[in-house]
């Protein structure tokens, strides 16, 4: 990892050289035994008892040899889960909507690797569970780190976490028009082409925006750095001070000529919740405890990995080749 082209702050000193292939109480890998008899949709009922029963007990479940091909294939093994599905409005991250709740789960160059992170913890609507599966591995690269948030709190100083906790986080967004960029637009986000619409969805999650002359979008909104946990209470670390970061786009790709950026202009950024900017070693430390306490996950082709969105983090290394992995959130 360390050096790593393309993955932010990769130069640290206290980024691991490797992510480690250990074994984790958290994760709970089941072989999936083939059922002719059965329709995709009649096990995946089978799988979302499973999931129900175990996925408090594990955080991420990795299910393999389902030999899930197509977004018509994920849509017919989830039909009849009882999981209430997600969209993704108001999220800030780069995807295609391609069936219903079927997202693509990153449209962002294959030779960036996208940080650990909780989906939308930038808000308070975040998904309570999220599943991926991979129809495609692609060539080289493309593993799918993970993390748990028990893990990283364990070995965040304790200063530092507090001080996070105490001052809350502000989450700065910069999201353009949809005739200025093919990149993320607010049209995108808020999943509508109303203005009207995206403010009352703004509203509703505490964002304070304001419209630029070009039609593009600035906004903010303060939150939690920890949430209580639906089901076990526990208060969990559940934030994305560094895959929010503006140093993430220093990182990108298509960003990397672009020095005269300050850091609240990238599409989005965030620093204390009274505006006051992370110290540097703040956003290190917190990504040396991710991925010193990640575990590497190679998906293969058809596997579905369920995870609580709230105890484990998710990420994808840079690849070649076609990957393609999607994704499927529920509240
Ligand atoms: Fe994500």
């Amino acid at each position: 990892m360390r050096n790593e082209l393309n993955l932010p702050g990769s130069a640290h000193p206290d980024i691991p050289e490797y992510i480690s292939s250990r074994e984790s109480k958290y994760l709970k890998i089941i072989q999936y035994q083939e059922e002719k008899h059965r329709s995709l949709t009649e096990i995946g009922v089978k799988l979302n008892k499973y999931i129900n029963n175990n996925i408090i007990k594990y955080s991420a479940i990795l299910i393999k040899g389902l030999k899930i091909k197509t977004v018509d294939e994920l849509a017919e093994l989830s039909r009849d889960f009882d999981f209430e599905g997600m969209t993704y409005n108001s999220g800030s991250g780069f995807r295609d909507q391609l069936s219903g709740s079927v997202y693509s789960a990153s449209e962002e160059p294959h030779d960036f690797t996208i940080e650990l992170h909780n989906e939308m913890s930038y808000i308070t609507t975040s998904p309570s569970k999220i599943l991926f599966c991979c129809i495609s591995e692609g060539t080289k690269g493309g593993e799918s780190p993970i993390c748990f948030n028990r893990d990283i709190a364990r070995y965040l100083n304790k200063d530092i976490a507090e001080k996070i906790i105490k001052r809350k986080i502000r989450y700065i967004r910069n999201i353009q028009d949809e005739k200025n960029t093919k990149y993320i637009t607010w049209q995108k986000t808020f999943e509508t082409k109303c203005k009207k619409k995206a403010e009352e969805t703004m509203k509703r999650q505490g964002i304070k925006w304001e419209w630029k002359q070009n039609d593009d979008l600035s906004m903010y909104n303060i939150v939690d750095a920890t949430r209580q946990h639906p089901v076990t209470k526990e208060s969990v670390w559940f934030n994305q001070v560094t895959a929010n970061h503006s140093t993430y786009y220093q990182a990108h790709p298509a960003y990397q000529n672009q020095h005269n950026l300050q850091a609240n202009q990238y599409p989005f950024h965030c620093c204390y919740g009274d505006g006051e900017e992370f110290e540097d070693e703040t956003v290190s430390h917190i990504r040396a405890a991710h991925w010193n306490n990640a575990i590497a996950l190679k998906l293969e082709q058809g596997d579905v990995i369920f995870m609580d969105n709230y105890l484990c983090n998710h990420s994808r290394m840079a690849f070649e080749g076609s990957r393609r992995v999607l994704v499927q959130m529920y509240r």
